[in-house]
């Protein structure tokens, strides 16, 4: 019997309202259309535009970034799970990412990981019920001289012990928003 091919090329996920919306398209328009040769290319920062937005890259928003730099969604789809800094799945408002590489495993970061693991009753991959943290691992963050360290979102911090850590995470804002550097100034209004 032969197979019976589904024609899915032209499916389209369920959205009421687009996620793509027209204020980012001008800012996608805007800053990266007259830096690129053409709108294919702005497909990265396209991405990392609506994962700051939403927090991850919804199956949706990938469909509208598709129509609107004119590619197929096939290709936006290869590029956004190609790349391990793009979230398809909704993630909690911190991520934290403790380093596992060779010197801070020396450190001890396993301990940092088991630590905020059970403090939160998730595995590492995870994330809490009420969406507030993801807990994942990764590799060497290049700051070795002061293993071991994690990322807060996208702030470092090193030498760290499961208490210094635990210190932080007590004490972060409600709106991650406002969790910047101490170290870094940002401009007025950011
Ligand atoms: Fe952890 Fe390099 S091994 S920062």
């Amino acid at each position: 019997m032969p197979w019976i091919a589904e024609d899915r090329r032209n499916t389209r996920v369920a959205q009421s309202q687009p996620l793509l919306t027209d204020e980012l398209k001008k800012q996608i328009a805007d800053t990266y259309f007259p830096r690129y040769p053409n709108k294919r290319a702005c497909l990265l920062p396209a991405l990392h535009m609506v994962q700051h937005e939403y927090n991850w890259i919804p199956p949706a928003a990938m469909q509208e970034i598709a129509e609107f730099l004119e590619i197929a969604p096939a290709e936006v789809i290869d590029t956004a799970t190609f790349y391990e800094e793009y979230w398809l799945k909704p993630k909690g408002k911190y991520l934290i990412q403790v380093c596992r590489s060779l010197s801070c495993e020396i450190c001890d970061s396993r301990k940092l990981t088991d630590h905020v693991c059970k403090k939160y009753n998730i595995e590492v991959g995870e994330t809490t019920p009420d969406q507030r943290f993801t807990v994942v691992e990764l590799e060497c963050l290049g700051a070795c001289g002061n293993a071991p360290v994690a990322l807060i979102n996208d702030v470092m911090h090193e030498d760290l012990t499961p208490e210094a850590l635990d210190a932080e995470l007590n004490k972060l804002p409600d709106d991650p928003h406002d969790y910047k550097d101490p170290g870094i100034k940002f401009a007025s209004g950011h």
